[in-house]
């Protein structure tokens, strides 16, 4: 059983936004690897939610990577925006690009990691011709737009492929495209989820809305990650 570098990533769609800057100062001391901040325009998903501003905002108070999830359509314009603002890694999804290799290289200029993300029935083909401009692969688990839905279990056999088109790639250039998955994270999910060979989880509501937590994320990334450690020997 492989044994990857995970990172847990909370999404702060599901803090206290009253009390955001403690709260992802709170969410970091109790072990957050990046700060997955989702952004969404009410046109390519069903919601609104939070841009640049906010993320300049809470840059100060984190050291980790930002990590920025767009839900827009377009997308060009806000990436420089977002890379002034203190984003470290910025992915989006294919269909809300006309130039999919042009966006991704708009990324890697601003100084950032790309990646594509992948809506529960989106193929996998989109990578296979930007391979060398992917830093991440997200893929959801949920359809994009809300925090706090079920995941949805074809998702898996999804990981699954993306990890053999990113192993085979590693296999021939030595360089390494992350995994990551967001939607429906929880405790007693993880470990299979990290079996089908994800690198970097996602979890809003199982970590803001985690039950007698009252601010302090301590017990359920301790969780998190005693039950990544067990997965890699079951
Ligand atoms: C949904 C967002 C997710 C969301 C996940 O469109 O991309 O990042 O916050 O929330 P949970 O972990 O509650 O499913
Ligand atoms: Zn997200």
């Amino acid at each position: 059983m492989t044994t990857r570098n995970y990172r847990i990533a909370p999404s702060i769609l599901s803090a206290d936004f009253a009390r955001l800057g403690e709260e992802v100062k709170a969410v970091v001391a109790a072990g957050a690897d990046w700060i997955h901040f989702d952004v969404m325009d009410n046109h390519y998903v069903p919601n609104l939610t939070i841009g640049p501003l906010v993320c300049k905002a809470i840059r100060p108070h984190v050291k980790v990577p930002i990590d920025i999830h767009l839900m827009i359509k377009p997308v060009d314009r806000i990436i420089p925006d977002f890379a002034n603002a203190g984003a470290n890694i910025i992915t989006f999804h294919p269909e809300a690009s006309d130039h999919i290799d042009r966006t991704l290289s708009l990324i890697r200029e601003s100084g950032c990691m790309g990646g594509l993300v992948f809506n529960p029935a989106t193929p996998l083909t989109y990578m296979d011709h930007v391979m060398d401009k992917l830093d991440v692969v997200l893929l959801m688990s949920v359809n994009p737009g809300f925090g706090g839905q079920a995941f949805i279990a074809e998702s898996l056999h999804k990981v699954a492929a993306a990890r053999a088109k990113v192993d085979a790639y590693k296999r021939t250039t030595g360089r390494e495209i992350l995994i990551e998955i967001d939607g429906g994270v929880k405790t007693d999910n993880i470990g299979e989820i990290a079996r089908a060979g994800v690198d970097v989880f996602v979890a809003g509501s199982a970590i803001f809305c985690a039950p007698d937590a009252a601010g302090d994320y301590t017990g359920v990334m301790r969780q998190f990650r005693e039950n990544l450690r067990a997965s890699a020997v079951a």
